[in-house]
């Protein structure tokens, strides 16, 4: 049986179709049965639709300031549509401790540095400025603290003369795509993780 997930995603969503596309062999252990955006006008939605996976937008502005509130909104589809797990893949709003904590163990980000390096934004920029050799990213599962949850896979790539940030982000993507099906299917597997004290994370990679 396939855990169904869902993807937030708030922009472009290559993320997301990277995770569609793992999803579609039969071996993988995970269904992509929703994608929710946080901006109506997110080409993710329509790229996600045309792989027939069902794309939702809930806008915040009803909401206003209420960040509880959207998430309720968010959580509801999520048990409707019956959601074992979720992978941010880009999605650009802070989450508040009521859905994280509600989706402990069972959310996972990709973020763009190999962390604890670089948390935030802009990390490609950052990344040159700070003259690291070495830049990449990091799958995890998501805590209450910023890009800070326990690691489950990384890539790194190398730091080349004449980088600009645009290069940078490009090459890093590239091994984004690769590591965020791999962490997926890998957490899955291993799933003791969900069962008890939560210490124990399984190398996802082979
Ligand atoms: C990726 O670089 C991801 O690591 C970061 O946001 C970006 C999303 O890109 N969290 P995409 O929407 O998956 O193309």
């Amino acid at each position: 049986m396939k855990l169904k997930t869902a993807i937030f995603c708030s922009g472009r969503g290559s993320n997301m179709e990277a995770l569609i596309r793992a999803a579609r062999d039969e071996k993988f252990p995970a269904e992509i049965a929703l994608v929710i955006s946080n901006k109506e006008d997110a080409p993710a939605l329509e790229i996600a639709r045309g792989y027939g996976v069902l794309a939702v937008a809930v806008g915040t502005k009803p909401y206003g300031r209420y960040r509880e509130a959207h998430e309720r909104a968010i959580d509801e589809i999520l048990v409707e549509r019956g959601i074992e797990i979720i992978c941010l893949a880009g999605y650009m709003r802070l989450l508040t401790p009521y859905l994280v904590r509600r989706w402990e163990n069972k959310m996972l980000n990709i973020h763009p540095s190999l962390l604890p390096a670089f948390p935030g934004l802009d990390t490609h920029s950052r990344a040159l400025e700070a003259g690291s050799k070495l830049h990449g990213c990091t799958v995890h599962l998501v805590t209450e603290e910023m890009d800070d949850g326990p690691i489950l896979a990384q890539a790194a790539v190398p730091v080349l003369p004449g980088d600009t940030a645009e290069i940078l982000a490009a090459r890093v993507l590239a091994q984004e795509h690769v590591i965020y099906p791999a962490a997926l299917a890998g957490y899955i597997s291993g799933v003791a993780v969900w069962a008890g004290a939560g210490e124990v994370l399984r190398n996802p990679l082979p």
